[in-house]
Protein backbone atom coordinates (compact mmCIF):
# COMPACT_ATOMS: atom_id res chain seq x y z
CA UNK A 1 0.00 0.00 0.00
CA UNK A 2 2.89 2.38 0.81
CA UNK A 3 4.39 1.55 -2.48
CA UNK A 4 1.05 2.23 -4.11
CA UNK A 5 0.81 5.88 -2.32
CA UNK A 6 3.96 6.74 -3.31
CA UNK A 7 4.38 5.93 -6.97
CA UNK A 8 0.74 6.74 -7.84
CA UNK A 9 -0.21 9.83 -5.45
CA UNK A 10 -3.27 10.27 -2.80
CA UNK A 11 -5.92 9.75 -5.90
CA UNK A 12 -4.53 6.23 -5.89
CA UNK A 13 -4.79 5.60 -2.30
CA UNK A 14 -7.92 6.32 -1.94
CA UNK A 15 -9.27 3.81 -4.39
CA UNK A 16 -7.42 1.15 -3.06
CA UNK A 17 -7.95 1.93 0.71
CA UNK A 18 -12.02 1.57 -0.36
CA UNK A 19 -10.53 -2.20 -2.00
CA UNK A 20 -9.05 -3.61 0.87
CA UNK A 21 -12.21 -2.46 3.02
CA UNK A 22 -14.51 -4.09 0.52
CA UNK A 23 -12.53 -7.18 1.54
CA UNK A 24 -12.51 -7.25 5.54
CA UNK A 25 -14.86 -4.84 6.59
CA UNK A 26 -18.53 -5.39 5.47
CA UNK A 27 -20.13 -2.98 7.64
CA UNK A 28 -17.73 -0.06 5.74
CA UNK A 29 -18.30 -1.56 2.10
CA UNK A 30 -22.07 -1.77 2.62
CA UNK A 31 -22.44 1.75 2.73
CA UNK A 32 -20.41 1.93 -0.62
CA UNK A 33 -22.30 -1.11 -2.21
CA UNK A 34 -25.46 -0.49 -4.59
CA UNK A 35 -26.68 -3.49 -3.15
CA UNK A 36 -25.45 -6.19 -0.53
CA UNK A 37 -24.89 -9.03 -2.67
CA UNK A 38 -24.59 -10.60 -6.13
CA UNK A 39 -25.39 -13.73 -7.17
CA UNK A 40 -24.48 -14.69 -10.39
CA UNK A 41 -25.65 -17.16 -12.80
CA UNK A 42 -25.13 -17.77 -16.47
CA UNK A 43 -22.80 -19.18 -19.06
CA UNK A 44 -18.92 -18.26 -20.45
CA UNK A 45 -20.01 -14.98 -20.64
CA UNK A 46 -19.94 -14.29 -17.16
CA UNK A 47 -18.06 -17.58 -15.63
CA UNK A 48 -15.85 -16.45 -13.38
CA UNK A 49 -13.82 -20.13 -13.32
CA UNK A 50 -16.27 -22.30 -12.09
CA UNK A 51 -15.25 -24.57 -15.10
CA UNK A 52 -11.44 -24.74 -13.44
CA UNK A 53 -12.83 -27.36 -10.91
CA UNK A 54 -14.53 -29.31 -13.35
CA UNK A 55 -11.58 -32.13 -14.29
CA UNK A 56 -13.49 -33.05 -17.24
CA UNK A 57 -14.98 -30.09 -18.73
CA UNK A 58 -13.40 -28.87 -21.88
CA UNK A 59 -15.05 -25.92 -22.01
CA UNK A 60 -12.02 -24.25 -20.35
CA UNK A 61 -10.30 -20.72 -20.59
CA UNK A 62 -7.78 -21.60 -18.05
CA UNK A 63 -4.81 -21.57 -20.28
CA UNK A 64 -3.22 -18.64 -22.07
CA UNK A 65 -3.80 -16.49 -24.20
CA UNK A 66 -7.04 -15.76 -22.39
CA UNK A 67 -6.09 -13.25 -19.33
CA UNK A 68 -3.21 -11.62 -21.38
CA UNK A 69 -4.80 -8.47 -20.27
CA UNK A 70 -5.64 -9.75 -16.54
CA UNK A 71 -3.99 -8.10 -13.87
CA UNK A 72 -0.01 -9.82 -14.01
CA UNK A 73 -1.72 -11.57 -17.83
CA UNK A 74 -3.30 -14.68 -15.73
CA UNK A 75 -5.39 -17.01 -17.36
CA UNK A 76 -8.34 -17.63 -14.41
CA UNK A 77 -10.91 -18.89 -16.28
CA UNK A 78 -12.36 -16.40 -17.76
CA UNK A 79 -13.43 -16.80 -21.70
CA UNK A 80 -11.52 -13.05 -22.26
CA UNK A 81 -8.49 -11.50 -22.99
CA UNK A 82 -9.36 -10.01 -19.33
CA UNK A 83 -12.08 -9.28 -17.30
CA UNK A 84 -15.39 -9.94 -18.07
CA UNK A 85 -19.18 -9.08 -17.66
CA UNK A 86 -19.09 -10.15 -13.62
CA UNK A 87 -16.16 -8.12 -12.96
CA UNK A 88 -17.21 -4.85 -14.63
CA UNK A 89 -20.89 -5.57 -13.03
CA UNK A 90 -19.80 -6.23 -9.22
CA UNK A 91 -17.04 -2.96 -9.64
CA UNK A 92 -19.88 -0.24 -11.17
CA UNK A 93 -21.70 -1.71 -7.92
CA UNK A 94 -19.25 -1.46 -5.46
CA UNK A 95 -18.51 -5.03 -4.53
CA UNK A 96 -15.67 -7.89 -5.04
CA UNK A 97 -16.49 -10.03 -8.10
CA UNK A 98 -18.32 -12.92 -7.02
CA UNK A 99 -16.20 -16.03 -6.40
CA UNK A 100 -16.68 -19.33 -8.45
CA UNK A 101 -18.88 -21.50 -6.11
CA UNK A 102 -16.65 -24.45 -6.82
CA UNK A 103 -14.07 -22.76 -5.64
CA UNK A 104 -16.16 -22.44 -1.72
CA UNK A 105 -16.48 -25.69 -1.57
CA UNK A 106 -15.29 -26.77 1.92
CA UNK A 107 -15.64 -23.31 3.44
CA UNK A 108 -18.04 -23.09 6.39
CA UNK A 109 -19.29 -19.34 4.88
CA UNK A 110 -19.90 -18.08 1.37
CA UNK A 111 -19.00 -15.08 1.24
CA UNK A 112 -21.31 -12.31 2.27
CA UNK A 113 -21.06 -10.26 -0.96
CA UNK A 114 -22.20 -12.76 -3.48
CA UNK A 115 -21.39 -16.42 -5.01
CA UNK A 116 -21.33 -17.27 -8.86
CA UNK A 117 -22.58 -20.18 -10.63
CA UNK A 118 -21.55 -19.17 -13.74
CA UNK A 119 -20.41 -22.19 -16.23
CA UNK A 120 -19.09 -21.75 -19.61
CA UNK A 121 -20.86 -24.10 -22.15
CA UNK A 122 -23.95 -24.74 -20.02
CA UNK A 123 -27.54 -23.12 -21.06
CA UNK A 124 -30.81 -23.24 -19.97
CA UNK A 125 -31.93 -26.82 -20.70
CA UNK A 126 -29.88 -29.83 -18.90
CA UNK A 127 -28.80 -30.78 -22.54
CA UNK A 128 -27.18 -28.19 -23.41
CA UNK A 129 -23.42 -28.54 -22.84
CA UNK A 130 -23.22 -32.40 -23.39
CA UNK A 131 -20.81 -31.89 -25.95
CA UNK A 132 -18.41 -30.54 -23.61
CA UNK A 133 -18.89 -33.45 -20.86
CA UNK A 134 -19.02 -31.33 -17.56
CA UNK A 135 -20.27 -27.91 -17.12
CA UNK A 136 -23.17 -26.61 -14.49
CA UNK A 137 -26.80 -26.25 -16.54
CA UNK A 138 -28.96 -23.45 -14.73
CA UNK A 139 -31.33 -26.03 -13.44
CA UNK A 140 -27.88 -27.14 -11.47
CA UNK A 141 -27.28 -23.86 -10.43
CA UNK A 142 -30.28 -23.15 -8.90
CA UNK A 143 -30.09 -25.94 -6.96
CA UNK A 144 -26.58 -25.27 -5.61
CA UNK A 145 -27.85 -20.87 -4.72
CA UNK A 146 -30.15 -23.15 -2.34
CA UNK A 147 -27.76 -24.57 -0.75
CA UNK A 148 -25.73 -21.43 -0.37
CA UNK A 149 -28.91 -19.65 0.94
CA UNK A 150 -29.04 -22.48 3.77
CA UNK A 151 -25.65 -21.13 4.88
CA UNK A 152 -26.76 -17.94 4.63
CA UNK A 153 -29.59 -18.55 6.80
CA UNK A 154 -27.22 -20.46 9.62
CA UNK A 155 -24.95 -17.43 9.11
CA UNK A 156 -27.75 -14.26 9.56
CA UNK A 157 -30.97 -15.93 10.50
CA UNK A 158 -34.07 -16.79 8.14
CA UNK A 159 -34.99 -13.37 8.29
CA UNK A 160 -32.08 -11.92 7.85
CA UNK A 161 -31.14 -14.04 5.11
CA UNK A 162 -34.58 -12.96 3.50
CA UNK A 163 -33.70 -9.18 4.06
CA UNK A 164 -30.24 -9.80 2.21
CA UNK A 165 -31.44 -11.86 -0.92
CA UNK A 166 -34.14 -9.11 -1.16
CA UNK A 167 -32.00 -6.39 -1.64
CA UNK A 168 -29.28 -8.54 -3.70
CA UNK A 169 -28.96 -8.29 -7.61
CA UNK A 170 -29.38 -11.53 -9.29
CA UNK A 171 -27.78 -11.66 -12.68
CA UNK A 172 -28.58 -14.07 -15.12
CA UNK A 173 -27.09 -14.27 -18.70
CA UNK A 174 -27.61 -17.62 -19.82
CA UNK A 175 -29.08 -19.10 -23.60
CA UNK A 176 -26.33 -18.87 -26.15
CA UNK A 177 -25.19 -22.49 -25.47
CA UNK A 178 -28.99 -23.66 -26.02
CA UNK A 179 -28.90 -22.07 -29.80
CA UNK A 180 -25.35 -23.77 -30.58
CA UNK A 181 -26.24 -27.41 -29.78
CA UNK A 182 -29.69 -26.91 -31.50
CA UNK A 183 -27.98 -25.72 -34.44
CA UNK A 184 -25.38 -27.90 -34.69
CA UNK A 185 -25.28 -30.52 -37.06
CA UNK A 186 -26.93 -33.57 -35.88
CA UNK A 187 -28.00 -32.50 -32.87
CA UNK A 188 -30.66 -34.99 -31.44
CA UNK A 189 -32.48 -31.33 -29.67
CA UNK A 190 -33.19 -30.50 -33.51
CA UNK A 191 -35.00 -34.17 -34.13
CA UNK A 192 -37.19 -33.49 -31.05
CA UNK A 193 -38.51 -29.83 -31.61
CA UNK A 194 -39.23 -27.40 -33.79
CA UNK A 195 -37.34 -24.26 -33.61
CA UNK A 196 -40.48 -22.63 -32.28
CA UNK A 197 -40.86 -25.72 -29.59
CA UNK A 198 -37.56 -25.44 -28.47
CA UNK A 199 -37.57 -21.70 -27.69
CA UNK A 200 -40.75 -22.21 -25.78
CA UNK A 201 -39.22 -24.77 -24.15
CA UNK A 202 -36.24 -22.76 -23.26
CA UNK A 203 -38.49 -19.74 -21.60
CA UNK A 204 -40.85 -21.90 -20.17
CA UNK A 205 -38.07 -23.87 -18.03
CA UNK A 206 -36.46 -20.22 -17.58
CA UNK A 207 -39.67 -19.12 -15.83
CA UNK A 208 -39.74 -22.31 -13.78
CA UNK A 209 -36.34 -21.77 -12.54
CA UNK A 210 -36.78 -17.84 -12.00
CA UNK A 211 -39.43 -18.78 -9.60
CA UNK A 212 -37.72 -21.36 -7.77
CA UNK A 213 -35.50 -18.48 -7.06
CA UNK A 214 -38.10 -16.15 -6.02
CA UNK A 215 -38.78 -19.38 -3.72
CA UNK A 216 -35.78 -18.93 -1.92
CA UNK A 217 -35.51 -14.78 -1.89
CA UNK A 218 -35.07 -13.20 -5.32
CA UNK A 219 -36.93 -10.10 -5.94
CA UNK A 220 -34.27 -8.15 -8.25
CA UNK A 221 -33.08 -10.12 -11.45
CA UNK A 222 -31.06 -8.79 -13.88
CA UNK A 223 -32.08 -10.87 -17.21
CA UNK A 224 -29.67 -11.05 -20.45
CA UNK A 225 -31.25 -11.99 -23.71
CA UNK A 226 -29.48 -13.71 -26.65
CA UNK A 227 -26.99 -11.94 -28.91
CA UNK A 228 -26.49 -11.80 -32.28
CA UNK A 229 -24.87 -15.11 -31.98
CA UNK A 230 -25.57 -16.04 -35.63
CA UNK A 231 -22.55 -13.08 -36.12
CA UNK A 232 -19.70 -14.40 -34.19
CA UNK A 233 -16.75 -16.08 -36.41
CA UNK A 234 -17.46 -19.53 -35.54
CA UNK A 235 -21.03 -18.79 -37.14
CA UNK A 236 -19.54 -16.50 -39.77
CA UNK A 237 -16.83 -18.25 -41.47
CA UNK A 238 -19.64 -20.96 -42.18
CA UNK A 239 -20.87 -18.19 -44.38
CA UNK A 240 -19.21 -17.41 -47.93
CA UNK A 241 -19.56 -13.85 -47.38
CA UNK A 242 -18.40 -13.81 -44.14
CA UNK A 243 -22.18 -12.51 -43.29
CA UNK A 244 -24.13 -13.97 -40.21
CA UNK A 245 -25.86 -16.69 -39.73
CA UNK A 246 -29.37 -15.50 -40.51
CA UNK A 247 -30.93 -18.26 -39.23
CA UNK A 248 -29.55 -18.59 -35.77
CA UNK A 249 -30.40 -14.52 -35.33
CA UNK A 250 -34.12 -14.84 -35.95
CA UNK A 251 -34.16 -17.68 -33.46
CA UNK A 252 -32.55 -15.85 -30.80
CA UNK A 253 -34.32 -12.80 -31.20
CA UNK A 254 -37.50 -15.12 -31.02
CA UNK A 255 -36.30 -16.47 -27.85
CA UNK A 256 -36.05 -12.58 -26.58
CA UNK A 257 -39.74 -11.93 -27.49
CA UNK A 258 -40.73 -14.63 -25.06
CA UNK A 259 -38.36 -14.11 -22.63
CA UNK A 260 -39.08 -10.44 -22.48
CA UNK A 261 -42.94 -11.39 -22.14
CA UNK A 262 -42.39 -13.91 -19.62
CA UNK A 263 -40.45 -11.84 -17.22
CA UNK A 264 -43.70 -9.17 -17.44
CA UNK A 265 -45.80 -11.93 -16.88
CA UNK A 266 -43.66 -13.52 -13.98
CA UNK A 267 -43.24 -9.59 -12.60
CA UNK A 268 -47.54 -9.53 -12.69
CA UNK A 269 -47.68 -12.94 -11.00
CA UNK A 270 -45.30 -12.75 -8.53
CA UNK A 271 -43.91 -8.68 -8.19
CA UNK A 272 -40.50 -9.80 -8.70
CA UNK A 273 -38.51 -6.84 -10.18
CA UNK A 274 -36.52 -7.26 -13.26
CA UNK A 275 -34.09 -5.28 -15.78
CA UNK A 276 -34.09 -7.18 -18.99
CA UNK A 277 -31.07 -6.42 -21.24
CA UNK A 278 -31.41 -6.04 -25.03
CA UNK A 279 -28.26 -7.77 -25.69
CA UNK A 280 -28.88 -8.68 -29.26
CA UNK A 281 -29.68 -4.89 -29.75
CA UNK A 282 -26.74 -3.62 -28.62
CA UNK A 283 -25.09 -6.30 -30.44
CA UNK A 284 -26.50 -4.56 -33.81
CA UNK A 285 -25.57 -1.43 -32.88
CA UNK A 286 -22.26 -2.08 -32.47
CA UNK A 287 -22.00 -3.92 -35.88
CA UNK A 288 -23.31 -1.01 -37.58
CA UNK A 289 -21.68 1.43 -36.08
CA UNK A 290 -18.32 -0.24 -34.76
CA UNK A 291 -16.20 3.27 -35.68
CA UNK A 292 -18.54 5.17 -32.66
CA UNK A 293 -16.81 2.83 -29.93
CA UNK A 294 -13.30 2.48 -31.37
CA UNK A 295 -13.51 -0.96 -33.21
CA UNK A 296 -12.36 -1.69 -37.17
CA UNK A 297 -12.70 -4.92 -37.03
CA UNK A 298 -16.43 -7.25 -36.33
CA UNK A 299 -15.31 -10.00 -38.19
CA UNK A 300 -12.53 -11.36 -37.40
CA UNK A 301 -11.45 -13.01 -33.55
CA UNK A 302 -8.89 -11.49 -32.14
CA UNK A 303 -6.79 -15.17 -30.70
CA UNK A 304 -7.04 -18.24 -32.50
CA UNK A 305 -6.36 -19.70 -36.22
CA UNK A 306 -7.40 -19.77 -39.70
CA UNK A 307 -10.20 -18.45 -41.97
CA UNK A 308 -11.64 -15.60 -39.51
CA UNK A 309 -8.93 -16.93 -36.35
CA UNK A 310 -12.60 -19.29 -36.15
CA UNK A 311 -11.66 -22.70 -37.02
CA UNK A 312 -8.76 -22.81 -34.17
CA UNK A 313 -10.22 -21.71 -30.40
CA UNK A 314 -7.91 -19.56 -28.36
CA UNK A 315 -5.54 -21.80 -27.39
CA UNK A 316 -1.86 -21.63 -26.37
CA UNK A 317 -0.82 -22.69 -29.97
CA UNK A 318 -3.17 -19.64 -31.70
CA UNK A 319 -2.14 -16.64 -32.54
CA UNK A 320 -3.22 -13.54 -30.77
CA UNK A 321 -3.62 -9.46 -31.96
CA UNK A 322 -2.10 -7.34 -30.72
CA UNK A 323 -4.26 -4.28 -30.93
CA UNK A 324 -7.05 -5.93 -28.59
CA UNK A 325 -9.27 -2.87 -28.37
CA UNK A 326 -9.70 -2.44 -31.81
CA UNK A 327 -11.81 -6.15 -31.83
CA UNK A 328 -14.88 -6.88 -31.07
CA UNK A 329 -14.36 -10.58 -30.60
CA UNK A 330 -11.93 -11.69 -28.66
CA UNK A 331 -11.97 -15.40 -29.57
CA UNK A 332 -14.42 -17.74 -31.98
CA UNK A 333 -17.30 -17.15 -29.62
CA UNK A 334 -16.77 -14.50 -26.86
CA UNK A 335 -16.13 -10.91 -26.74
CA UNK A 336 -13.26 -8.75 -25.99
CA UNK A 337 -12.59 -7.19 -22.31
CA UNK A 338 -13.54 -3.74 -24.07
CA UNK A 339 -16.74 -5.12 -25.76
CA UNK A 340 -17.83 -6.63 -21.75
CA UNK A 341 -16.64 -2.57 -20.34
CA UNK A 342 -19.35 -0.93 -22.90
CA UNK A 343 -21.93 -3.73 -22.38
CA UNK A 344 -21.86 -3.37 -18.51
CA UNK A 345 -21.92 0.50 -18.69
CA UNK A 346 -25.57 -0.48 -20.34
CA UNK A 347 -26.88 -3.23 -18.37
CA UNK A 348 -25.83 -0.86 -15.36
CA UNK A 349 -26.58 2.57 -16.63
CA UNK A 350 -28.33 2.45 -19.88
CA UNK A 351 -31.35 4.03 -21.12
CA UNK A 352 -34.78 2.20 -21.97
CA UNK A 353 -33.29 1.78 -25.89
CA UNK A 354 -31.56 -1.26 -24.18
CA UNK A 355 -33.04 -1.64 -21.10
CA UNK A 356 -36.19 -2.34 -20.17
CA UNK A 357 -38.23 -1.57 -18.43
CA UNK A 358 -35.50 -0.39 -16.23
CA UNK A 359 -30.93 -0.27 -15.77
CA UNK A 360 -29.64 -2.30 -13.00
CA UNK A 361 -29.27 0.75 -10.46
CA UNK A 362 -32.86 1.80 -10.84
CA UNK A 363 -33.54 -1.94 -10.26
CA UNK A 364 -31.24 -1.99 -6.75
CA UNK A 365 -33.09 1.67 -6.31
CA UNK A 366 -36.17 0.19 -6.21
C1 LIG B 1 -32.53 -31.07 -14.91
O1 LIG B 1 -31.55 -31.45 -13.98
C2 LIG B 1 -31.90 -31.24 -12.62
C3 LIG B 1 -30.71 -31.63 -11.78
O2 LIG B 1 -29.69 -30.68 -11.95
C4 LIG B 1 -33.15 -32.03 -12.25
O3 LIG B 1 -33.51 -31.75 -10.93
C5 LIG B 1 -34.27 -31.64 -13.21
O4 LIG B 1 -35.39 -32.45 -12.96
C6 LIG B 1 -33.83 -31.82 -14.65
N1 LIG B 1 -34.87 -31.31 -15.52
C7 LIG B 1 -35.41 -32.03 -16.50
C8 LIG B 1 -36.49 -31.37 -17.29
O5 LIG B 1 -35.05 -33.15 -16.74
C1 LIG C 1 -24.70 -15.21 -45.41
O1 LIG C 1 -24.53 -13.81 -45.35
C2 LIG C 1 -25.35 -13.07 -46.23
C3 LIG C 1 -24.99 -11.60 -46.05
O2 LIG C 1 -23.64 -11.38 -46.29
C4 LIG C 1 -26.80 -13.32 -45.94
O3 LIG C 1 -27.62 -12.63 -46.87
C5 LIG C 1 -27.08 -14.82 -46.01
O4 LIG C 1 -28.43 -15.07 -45.66
C6 LIG C 1 -26.15 -15.55 -45.07
N1 LIG C 1 -26.37 -16.99 -45.14
C7 LIG C 1 -26.92 -17.69 -44.14
C8 LIG C 1 -27.03 -19.18 -44.37
O5 LIG C 1 -27.29 -17.20 -43.10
Amino acid sequence: MAVATSVNGGGTMTAFLVCILMFTGFSVCKAQAAAPAVYMFGDSLVDVGNNNYLPLSIAKADFPHNGVDFPAGKPTGRFSNGMNAADFLAKKMGLPTSPPYLSLIGSAKPPITGVSFASGGCGILNSTGDQFIQCISLSQQVEYFSLVNDQLVKQLGPSGAQVHLSKSLFAIVIGSNDFFTYFTTGSTVSIKYTPQQYVDLMVSTFKRLLKMLYNIGARKVMVSGVGAIGCCPVQRKENKTSGCNVGLNYWSSKYNDGLKAMLQDTKSELGMNYAYFDIYGAMVNLFQEPQTYGFTEIKVACCGLGNLNADVPCIPLSSYCSNRRSHVFWDLYHPTETVYSLFSDILYSGSQQYMFPMNVEQLLAV
